[in-house]
């Protein structure tokens, strides 16, 4: 059982013998979700944290599980390292959502596809309805896909219902940036060797991202 208590909420977690309810309060939290298979994505969730945590909005970073081609295989329930894997419940409670992945010809991972694809239960529901979210992504080359693919991640998070945010050009670094950085979501150059670590401009951006998601979603 939830009680809605203006930007937090309380829950119900035990109801002792005698009667008594003992109150848990669950601050609000942003859901930072990301798949990273080389780092990079893992570092700019990192900066989009930083700016959500800003503004004193929790930043829960999540990750999902590997696909694998053997369908019937499966990973750990806890990962060797990194994030915890993202849970529904992880998704259904934010107060908004910072969705990541790397660029794979053109479009999200296939991880990240296959965890969006299990999430019917809250399109059926209308759950996610109204939340603000925003998207980021890596890639190899510098015209390798950035826009399409934060694009089309933005389309699955439009039909559960979320309102997309996006980068302003009054961010000055949108206008001076050689590498990442666009005003459909925050994005990495990481070449082709995967080595170009966050650049300042880039991870100026993330934190920019962060940091609207955040207050967008405290004024909600
Ligand atoms: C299967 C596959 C497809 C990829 N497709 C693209 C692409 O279309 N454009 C691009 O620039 N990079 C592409 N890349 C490179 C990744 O987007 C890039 O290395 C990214 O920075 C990886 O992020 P990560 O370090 O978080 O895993 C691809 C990589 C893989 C493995």
């Amino acid at each position: 059982m939830h009680v809605r208590l203006g930007v937090g909420e309380v829950e119900v977690i035990h109801v002792i013998p005698a009667g008594m309810t003992i109150f848990e309060e669950v601050h609000m939290y942003i859901l930072v979700l990301y798949y990273s298979r080389y780092g990079a994505v893992k570092q700019m969730a990192q900066h989009v944290a930083r700016g959500i945590e800003s503004v004193g909005v929790e930043a829960r970073i999540r990750t999902v599980p590997s696909v694998s081609p053997t369908t019937e295989a499966t990973e750990p329930a806890v990962p060797e390292h990194g994030a915890v894997y993202a849970t529904i419940d992880d998704l259904k409670n934010c107060a908004g959502l910072a969705l990541g992945s790397p660029t794979r010809f053109g479009n999200m991972a296939a991880p990240m596809k296959y965890f969006i694809d299990s999430t019917s239960s809250l399109w059926l529901s209308g759950s996610l309805v109204n939340k603000p979210a925003v998207v980021f992504s890596s890639t190899a080359s510098l015209h390798g896909g950035q826009e399409t693919t934060l694009l089309s991640m933005m389309l699955p998070l439009f039909h559960q219902g979320f309102m997309l945010l996006g980068i302003p050009y009054t961010e000055p670094d949108l206008n001076t940036t050689k590498s990442g950085g666009t005003p459909y979501g925050a994005s990495h150059y990481a070449g082709t060797d995967g080595k170009n670590p966050v650049n300042e401009e880039e991870q100026r951006l993330c934190f920019a991202l962060g940091k609207r998601l955040a207050d967008i979603a405290k004024k909600m």
